[in-house]
């Protein structure tokens, strides 16, 4: 079993034992336990061997966290892996609101967003925090389908009344309207694995009223926000020149209401020192895209600065073109480097961030994101040796250090072998 409890260490812990209760709670948590002492111990814990399904790992075999992304637009998944030639304004404009907007369509949302729940969970996210579109029945749509298919997910339907094209944008009431009718919607199924979250997109395609009203939502539901923060030196001078009496966009948001403990703020490559501290003081957190960030942030995200947030990983789909979260660690890893003659973030680290780094920026820090006991077991079951693994083990070596390394680096889909979320299988067939 492989973890990372303390950011920046990798935990093995081998020949370990883990039990879980009918609500996917880890009750039993033990290593260095003998292969053959497992029937007795079960009996101990009062589970009845007929009864009771055991699963024994085997040597090149290891469980994971699931991996968490905060930062996903499940409406552009259609063009990604396309379409990152423009900066953010011009991408927005041509490529993204179109492709939003076709959300209008609730079969086109079915059929979308069921091919993207399963694509995340066959990559190993079993947490993500999405962006929907503007749609409230299609948004529903997306809670369903996390909900169908045993994701645990945050999902936002998106606010805009304002810099958006006419078939694409809301008015102050009917955006607000349809956010507190998607919040309800999502508080009234009979699930813990789905949250409603208030979304403003970014500052640019919102008025002021719309974040002082959405603030106000957050409040009476106590409910997550998440927004786009900082972005990139357009959308900071886009911001600037609409708002000339604000310092910065976290300042803004913080006067409507929307710099909660419960804040998922995407980017924040060009948050001053200031903001940081703004942002600290109220215990919201930044969820870090670096592939989108490669295209249209003007910049790294500065994580020895920014050492005060907390911090998850996103995908940004489609403004990063991967839907695997380890491309996220990877390119976490890679951007890192730039500036200097090493990565400032090793891969542990950017695991940490993955996993329980994002559990904490998603409110969750308690629930998943490590093995504990009493934690839920959202897990996955890597296997280094399938037929097809990518992995060609010709290391020789025993380091568990360095075949999570290997997987990390090399590994995909194909070494994923199950998938579990609150203790049940969730594997995509
Ligand atoms: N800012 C506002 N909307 C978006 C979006 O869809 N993607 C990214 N990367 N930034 C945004
Ligand atoms: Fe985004």
């Amino acid at each position: 079993l492989v973890h990372t409890p303390i950011k920046g260490e990798l935990a093995i812990l081998r020949n370990c034992l883990l039990i879980t209760n009918d609500q996917g709670n880890i009750t039993l948590l033990k290593q260095d336990v003998a292969m053959e002492t497992v029937p007795s111990i079960l009996q101990q814990a009062g589970l009845p061997s007929g009864d009771t399904k055991v699963r024994y790992l085997s040597d090149y075999q290891f469980l994971m966290p699931g991996l968490v992304d905060t930062h996903i637009h499940a409406p552009q998944y259609p063009f990604t892996g396309t379409s990152t030639d423009l900066p953010l304004t011009e991408w927005l404009n041509k490529y993204t609101f179109p492709s939003e907007q076709k959300f209008q369509d609730t079969d086109w949302a079915k059929k979308v967003y069921g091919t993207l729940v399963r694509r995340l969970l066959r990559n190993g996210t079993t947490t993500a925090v999405y962006f929907a579109s503007i749609h409230l029945e299609a948004t529903q749509i997306l809670a369903d389908t996390t909900v169908g298919y045993g994701q645990r997910a945050l999902v936002g339907l998106v606010s805009m009344d304002r810099n958006a094209p006419d078939d694409y944008v809301d008015t102050t009431a009917t955006a607000i309207s349809k956010a507190e009718r998607f919040i309800q919607y999502c508080q009234h199924q009979a699930t813990s694995l789905l949250t409603p979250v208030v979304t403003p997109r970014f500052i640019p395609t919102c008025t002021l009223a719309l974040l002082e009203q959405l603030g106000g939502l957050a409040r009476r539901y106590n409910v997550p926000v998440q927004s786009h923060i900082s972005e990139s030196l357009g959308e900071v001078a886009f911001v600037h020149q609409l708002h000339p009496d604000f310092e910065s966009d976290a300042t803004l948001f913080d006067a409507c209401g929307l710099l909660t403990d419960r804040s998922i703020m995407a980017h924040g490559v060009h948050l001053t020192d200031t903001d940081v501290h703004l942002m600290a003081a109220r215990g919201s957190g930044v969820a870090v895209c670096p592939l989108s960030n490669a295209y249209f942030a003007n910049g790294v995200f500065p994580f020895q600065q920014h050492a005060a947030l907390k911090t998850g990983l996103g995908t940004d789909v489609a403004g990063g073109y991967s839907p695997s979260m380890l491309t996220s660690i990877r390119q976490t890893v890679v951007s890192s480097s730039f500036g200097h003659d090493h990565p400032v973030v090793d891969w542990k680290t950017a695991l940490y961030m993955a996993t329980l780094g994002g559990a904490e920026l998603v409110g969750l820090k308690d629930v998943i994101g490590s093995f504990a006991q009493g934690k839920q077991l959202d897990a996955l079951v890597i296997d280094l040796t399938t037929e097809d693994s990518p992995l060609d083990l010709l290391l020789d070596t025993e380091s568990m250090d360095l075949l999570v390394e290997k997987f990390v680096n090399l590994g995909d889909d194909r070494c994923i072998v199950d998938v579990l979320v609150a203790g049940n299988y969730v594997t995509p067939q």
